[in-house]
């Protein structure tokens, strides 16, 4: 007889086609469970007996299932001690929180990869959700975006200029973008720049890889926020630095100036990953300090400022260190679009060359095309409108999902969000595995917010996007999270 209550299990199971065989849906549901980044690496599956009985089919059936999990890599078996979860390393992971949905695919023959290549795998690899989908994070609105506008202007420079778009590019990147990026940079996030500072990147995964890549030895420090971006970590980690986690309260990182100095430090210092905190501006002035003390970097990654929405953001460490040791990062991945792939380093003087030659080995130079048609987006003002309509959308959906959570979901727990494109909320202790695994049953992604940190289960949470969704399908999303029983 199957429990009165639906076990996580039976909801997935019953989520799953039914047209499928029994078999299938039992590896549905686990992998669904997997894929979520719910059931974490390592973790115990349920003994086959158990999960038989619970889902009301053979214990036959549920064997075959684990052997299929197998042998495509999302569990290992050891006789006698049971099923576990395939280590978090064998399956893509999003930048942001978890994993997703794609099959690692089984070597025929033991890969010779080097000890680089070993290190870059070792990270899991990131990346973001593809589809749009209540509330997968990290996404802004591409439905407000000005299509027409982008349309009208590529056109215009395709046929104005078209070998030039067409041809080899600046490593660094095109003197009009950087120019009017410089603009920006000094007016709205007081940047102490010039253009020749400027390094046009396709990406700040990119700027981050090539920071690592350029500035770090392996086994050097570098100090992380915790919680913090996992795409800094990974790209840090793929570089072979020990990464020392950093713990993060109401005023953004606490530095521990006790321990040994690192290399590098990387932090999120305007609008804190995920937290949302501000650094105050004594912890800034003393981060700077022990930089030029200790001759180490800093890198600045100011993703998300332009979406503050109750007060401006704060002027850039940067420019508060004259640009000597702060490596300022920025993108138009959440300004603009994401697949545009543009992103900006602004360097100190004397990594200018190092940088730009490092980064004509990697990649070349980022798409001329796209660089031009940002230009004269932002040099034509439509870059400024854009970011306030922008604003006034996000702060407006901000103000309704914390209505509807409020309403719907009175065990989440909002952080204070002043700013962004997703919110953090609270879950009662021991309870984010178990709610993201039924949510996602019903259809609701909810990124989670543990995986960011350091250590496994240290908080319950969630990370929750609603810049890129409509009024009424965050309405929507929160009423069904609100059928979940904690
Ligand atoms: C802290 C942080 N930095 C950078 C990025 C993304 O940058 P890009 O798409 O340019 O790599 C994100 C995206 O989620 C982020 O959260």
């Amino acid at each position: 007889m199957k429990p009165a209550q639906p076990s996580l299990w039976t909801t997935l199971f019953d989520a799953a086609a039914s047209s499928q065989g029994l078999r299938e849906r039992v590896c549905a549901a686990l992998r669904q469970a997997m894929r979520s980044g719910t059931l974490a690496a390592g973790q115990r599956l349920p003994a086959s007996r158990v999960l038989a009985q619970d889902l009301g089919v053979s214990r036959v059936t549920v064997e075959a299932a684990y052997a299929q999990l197998e042998a495509e890599g999302y569990v290992m078996r050891h006789t006698g001690r049971g099923s576990f979860v395939a280590e978090l390393q064998a399956m893509p992971q999003t930048r942001a929180t978890g994993r997703v949905p794609s099959t690692p695919a089984k070597p025929a023959t033991p890969l010779a990869l080097s000890r680089r290549g070993q290190m870059l795998v070792n990270t899991g690899g990131c990346m973001e959700p593809l589809q749009l989908q209540a509330f997968a994070a990290g996404s802004p609105d591409l439905r407000a975006f000005d299509h027409a506008l982008w349309r009208q202007l590529s056109a215009r420079l395709l046929r104005t200029q078209p070998q030039d778009l067409m041809r080899y590019g600046d490593p660094q990147g095109r003197q009009d973008l950087r120019q009017a990026l410089t603009q920006y940079l000094t007016q709205s996030r007081a940047v102490a720049c010039t253009a020749e500072q400027v390094l046009v990147l396709t990406s700040s995964q990119q700027a981050l890889q090539l920071l690592a890549t350029a500035l770090l030895d392996p086994g050097q420090r570098v100090w992380v926020e915790d919680p913090g971006y996992r795409g800094a970590r990974t790209a840090f980690e793929a570089a072979g630095a020990t990464v020392v986690p950093m713990p993060v309260d109401a005023q953004g990182l606490v530095p521990d100036f006790t321990l040994e100095p690192p290399r590098l430090i990387y932090l999120t210092p305007s609008h804190q990953y995920p937290t949302g905190a501000t650094l105050s501006l004594e912890r800034r002035m003393a981060l700077v300090d022990y930089a030029h003390q200790h001759g180490c970097w800093i890198v600045e990654d100011d993703y998300d400022s332009e979406f503050l929405y109750d007060a401006r953001a704060t002027p850039s460490l940067q420019g508060l260190d004259g640009g000597q040791r702060v490596i300022y990062v920025g993108t138009f991945s959440k300004t603009l679009f994401p697949s545009l792939r543009l992103a900006y380093a602004v360097l100190p003087p004397e990594l200018v060359i190092p940088l730009v030659t490092a980064r004509s080995v990697m990649d070349g130079h980022s798409a001329q095309w796209p660089q031009a048609v940002t230009a004269q987006f932002m040099e034509q003002g439509y870059f400024a409108a854009h970011l306030r309509h922008m604003r006034r959308l996000y702060r407006s959906r901000r103000d309704l999902l914390l209505q509807a959570l409020a309403q719907h979901c009175p065990w989440a727990q909002p952080l204070p969000c002043n700013g962004g494109l997703q919110m953090v909320v609270l879950l009662p202790h021991g309870t984010e595995q178990k709610l993201t695994l039924t949510a996602a049953a019903l259809g609701v992604a909810t990124p989670r917010l543990g995986p960011l940190y350091a250590k496994p289960n240290a908080v319950d949470g969630w990370l929750l996007g609603f810049a890129a969704l409509e009024p009424a399908e965050i309405e929507r999303a929160a009423a069904l999270l609100g059928k979940l029983r904690p």
